[in-house]
């Protein structure tokens, strides 16, 4: 194929390709040529550490899933309304990995649809629409999914929230509403869910029932939350005594990067099941395929509407072989344990970051899903937005990805593929170490929603909103 210099891909794109698909780093964009396990590499074969890509789950281009998706793309693709092995073997290796009640699955191509599939089969078994989501929720870009996604709607200029979606506050214990300085950590989970039970009350005293209470099982967006104790146990309780069933979507969190589990809502504890799981992202590897599972009683409503459920792509034999490869990885490599090994180690050495740097304000995570929170002052807990901001660019100037989120944007989130290593924490540590003290004198003013859509793909020119040191001091201060 042509090799276009990267400016006439920037031109070109500029030119054809909508405005609103940002870039990461949009001042400086990356072009991306090629990638291998835990490594991307740009135009000029320069390396960079791929600490956010937890798409490519097992690692960029794995032989293993590159070898199943060029063997069965050989041989066939088409519907799913052919026999085909690949989607009933991967139907079964996915509820192997999943409580007994949730046995049926419907595949399709990516997390949003699953989202969507999932509050349509949703409002079929319940007959109900009111649906519940998470402050600082990601659902996807569907129409369905941006009306219960606030990350999406609260942003100036989006269509505004529509009457039957319900916003509980983000279980979030460092920075909520409930926060550790007040409430032990068993009062939390509890304060939290009264929240949902509130709105469950209301909704009933309005004369209606509860369709659905959607939320990650750790919420990424909302800063790499780690969801309480009790919470869901307590949550699901609400829910479902107000008619309602109780998606866990695990697009971002599943298929064993947590480490101790397989999938994230399983860290609540054995007897807290959802009603539907959604899944996507890592599935594939980078291709897209994604799958909602459910029980038979929700399939079974589904079905008893009459109306076929069909979807061209959605579990077609290259897709299934794929995330076959993907879930046959996992186990023959050991992943999941890989996971909460290295994500053990690098949290450790990110409370010990901590306790040399006064903007860490918090180091949480669990397996190789980490999030640490920059704060201007430890004790208001201001957001250093702004530092995150420079410490996300300068680390892909010094060759690292990572990236900042939640509704301050000043959480530096990992998320890596899930081969990175104890090397690879080492050497990122390092870096951020050196980084940080760039920031270590700077004062932030908090920036929310305008920044939020900048801030991780804008390289950064030199520190903004009242920071004094510009970008080439900062350079040369290393
Ligand atoms: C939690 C969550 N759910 C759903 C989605 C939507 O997935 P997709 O982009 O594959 O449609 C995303 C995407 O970022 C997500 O983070």
């Amino acid at each position: 194929m042509e090799q276009l210099t990267k400016a006439e891909t920037i031109e070109l794109r500029n030119k054809h390709v909508g405005k609103s698909c940002t870039l990461f780093y949009r001042a400086n964009p990356l072009k991306i040529v090629r990638a291998e396990a835990q490594y991307m590499y740009d135009e000029k074969n320069q390396e960079y550490l791929d600490c956010i890509n937890n798409v490519c789950h097992v690692g960029h281009c794995h032989p293993e899933v590159v070898r199943a998706g060029c063997d069965q793309m050989k041989t066939l693709n088409t519907n799913n309304r052919f026999l085909h092995d690949n989607i009933v073997l991967c139907a079964q290796k996915l509820i192997k990995t999943l409580p007994e009640q949730l046995s049926v699955c419907y595949f399709v191509n990516s997390g949003s649809e699953a989202n969507d599939l999932a509050i349509r089969l949703a409002r079929t078994h319940t007959k109900n629409m009111d649906t519940i989501t998470l402050d600082h929720a990601y659902h996807g870009h569907l129409n369905t999914l941006i009306d219960i996604s606030p990350y999406k709607f609260n942003l100036p200029g989006a269509p505004n929230k529509p009457d039957w979606v319900h916003v509980a506050p983000c279980p979030d214990s460092y920075r909520g509403k409930y926060r550790d300085t007040k409430y032990s950590k068993n009062e939390i989970g509890t304060k939290y869910a009264d929240d949902v039970k509130e709105i469950c009350d209301k909704v009933k005293s309005e004369g209606r029932g509860i369709c659905a209470y959607i939320a990650e099982s750790l919420q990424s967006c909302g800063g790499q939350i780690i969801t309480p104790d009790n919470y869901f146990r307590e949550v699901y309780k609400h829910v479902r005594a107000a008619g309602g069933v109780c998606i866990a979507d695990e697009v971002q969190v599943g298929f064993g990067r947590v480490g101790k589990k397989y999938w994230a809502f399983q860290l609540a504890g054995d007897d807290v099941i959802p009603d539907i799981v959604t899944v996507g992202k890592p599935m594939g590897n980078g291709h897209p395929v994604a799958a909602v599972i459910t029980t038979p009683e929700i399939a079974k409503s589904f079905l008893d509407t009459g109306v076929e459920y069909f979807n061209t792509y959605g579990g077609n034999p290259v897709s299934c072989a794929i995330a076959n490869a993907v879930m046959d990885t996992i186990e023959k490599e050991k992943l999941q344990a890989h996971a909460l090994e290295v994500g053990e180690y690098l949290l450790k050495k990110c409370e010990e970051l901590k306790e040399r740097h006064q903007i860490i304000g918090d180091v949480r995570g669990i397996g190789l899903f980490v999030g640490i929170e920059l704060v201007t002052d430890r004790t208001t807990r201001l957001p250093a937005t702004s530092q995150a901001k420079h410490v996300v660019a300068r680390m892909m100037e010094e060759k690292f990805l990572v990236s900042s989120d939640g509704p301050d944007c000043n959480v530096i989130k990992l998320k890596p593929p899930m081969v990175f290593s104890k090397k690879n924490a080492d050497d990122l540590l390092t870096v951020f170490d050196r980084v940080l003290e760039e920031v270590r004198y700077e004062i932030c003013t908090p920036v929310r929603d305008t920044i939020r859509q900048t801030c991780v793909s804008s390289a950064h020119s030199g520190l903004v909103n009242g920071i004094k040191q510009p970008k080439e001091q900062a350079i040369k201060s290393i």
